[in-house]
C-alpha cells in the first residue's frame, strides 16, 4: 500500500515508518520542524516532505500529490515542552492538530479518494471513573472533565468522532515508552513523580515499538472504529512507579498525601494518581490478531532503561 503518515517524524512515526517498510509498504512521511528530519525519515526508507498540517491548502495538495491509498495521522506537538500542571497547556499545539489537522487530513484524502484513515487518540485518563479498574472501547468517557484539561479532552474525542464517523480507525494507545528520553524519565530520576495518597489510579502503557505494530496492523486489516493499543497489565500508580524507578537506577519514589498533592500538582494530579481507569487490549489481540513484544511495562521498562543506565550521558539527564 501507498501510505501517507503525517507526523512520521515523531516518538511513533519513526517506529512505525521502518515497519511499514519492512511489510513492503511504500511511506510518504511527513515532517514539520527542520530539514534534518527529513533526512532521517529517508534514512528509515521513507519519501519525505515538509507539512504543516493546519495548512489546510498545503495538506491537500501533499496528498494530492502523493496518491495514497491509506492516511495515519500521528501529529502532535509535544516535543521539548514539560509537561503543565494544566494538560490545556501542556496540548495547547497539539489539540488544533487533531481537530483542524485531522480535519484537513480527512477533506484531503476525500478529495484524493483514500479509503483508510488511522488515527492517533489517546485512552488513559479518558474513561469514566466508575466501576471496574479496566475498561474497553465500549465503557462510557469520562463526563466530567477538570478545569484547565476541557480543550484537551475535547480534541481527542473530536478525532475520535470525526475518524469514526469518516470510517476510519482510532487508535487510543497507552502512555508510550521504549527510548531514553520518554518523558517520565526525568521527573522520575529526579524523585519529582509521587505515589499520590492510595496511588489507586490505573494506567495503560504500551512499548512505542508494540504501538507500531498494532498500527500497522490496523492498516493492513483493521475494522473501522475504535481500538485501545495498550499492553496487558493495566496497573495502579503505586505498583508501575517503583518499578520504573528501579529500571532507570533511581531512588524509589516519594509518598504525597492527597491534600498536600492537590497544592503540588492540582486536582488533575490527585484525580489521575487516585482515581484514573486503565484500558483493556482484548479487542485489538482479538480483532488485529496484535500480538506485543512487550506484554506489560515489567519486562518494556527494564529493556528499555537498563541499556541507558550504563550509559554516563543519560545518567546525567
Ligand atoms: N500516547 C502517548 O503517550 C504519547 C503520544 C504522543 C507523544 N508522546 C510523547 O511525547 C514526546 C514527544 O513526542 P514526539 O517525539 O512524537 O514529538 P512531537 O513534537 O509530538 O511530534 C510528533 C510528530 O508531529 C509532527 N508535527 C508537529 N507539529 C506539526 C504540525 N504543525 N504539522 C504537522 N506535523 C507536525 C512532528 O514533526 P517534527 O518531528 O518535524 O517536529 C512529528 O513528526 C515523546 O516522548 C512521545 O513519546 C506520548
Amino acid at each position: 500500500m501507498r501510505v501517507f503518515v503525517a507526523g512520521a517524524s515523531g516518538a511513533i512515526g519513526t517506529r512505525l515508518v521502518p515497519q511499514l517498510i519492512e511489510r513492503g509498504h511504500e511511506v510518504i512521511g511527513t515532517f514539520n520542524s527542520s530539514p534534518e528530519k527529513g533526512d532521517l525519515l529517508r534514512s528509515l526508507g521513507a519519501e519525505a516532505i515538509p507539512l504543516d498540517l493546519l495548512d489546510a491548502a498545503a495538506v491537500r495538495k501533499a496528498v494530492l500529490d502523493a496518491k495514497p491509498e491509506a492516511i495515519v495521522q500521528e501529529a502532535t506537538a509535544l516535543a521539548g515542552g514539560g509537561f503543565s500542571r494544566k494538560l490545556d497547556r501542556t496540548f495547547s499545539q497539539t489539540n488544533p492538530l487533531r481537530t483542524a489537522g485531522t480535519d484537513a487530513l480527512l477533506a484531503a484524502g476525500r478529495q484524493a479518494g483514500v479509503r483508510r484513515i488511522v488515527a492517533q487518540s489517546f485512552a488513559p485518563y479518558r474513561y469514566a471513573r466508575e466501576g471496574g479498574m479496566v475498561k474497553t472501547e465500549e465503557d462510557p468517557l469520562d463526563p466530567a472533565t477538570p478545569k484547565g484539561t476541557e480543550k484537551t479532552f475535547a480534541a481527542m474525542d473530536y478525532l475520535d468522532k470525526v475518524v469514526t464517523d469518516a470510517g476510519g480507525i482510532v487508535l487510543r494507545y497507552g502512555g508510550f515508552y521504549g527510548s531514553a528520553n520518554d518523558q517520565l524519565v526525568r521527573p522520575v530520576r529526579k524523585r519529582l513523580f509521587p505515589v499520590i495518597g492510595n496511588g489507586e489510579g490505573f494506567m495503560s502503557f504500551v512499548h512505542l515499538q508494540d504501538a507500531a505494530s498494532a498500527t500497522v496492523l490496523a492498516l493492513e486489516h483493521g475494522e473501522a472504529g475504535i481500538y485501545n493499543i495498550v499492553d496487558d497489565e493495566p496497573a495502579p500508580l503505586r505498583d508501575w512507579l517503583p518499578v520504573l524507578a528501579s529500571a532507570l537506577g533511581a531512588k524509589p519514589p516519594r509518598h504525597m498525601p492527597t491534600w498536600l498533592a492537590r497544592i503540588v500538582a492540582g486536582t488533575d494530579g490527585v484525580r489521575m494518581a487516585t482515581q484514573t481507569r486503565g484500558a483493556s487490549n482484548a479487542k485489538a489481540k482479538r480483532e488485529l490478531g496484535w500480538t506485543l513484544r512487550y506484554p506489560t511495562w515489567r519486562q518494556g521498562f527494564i529493556a528499555t532503561y537498563a541499556p541507558a543506565r550504563a550509559d554516563p550521558v543519560q545518567q546525567r539527564r
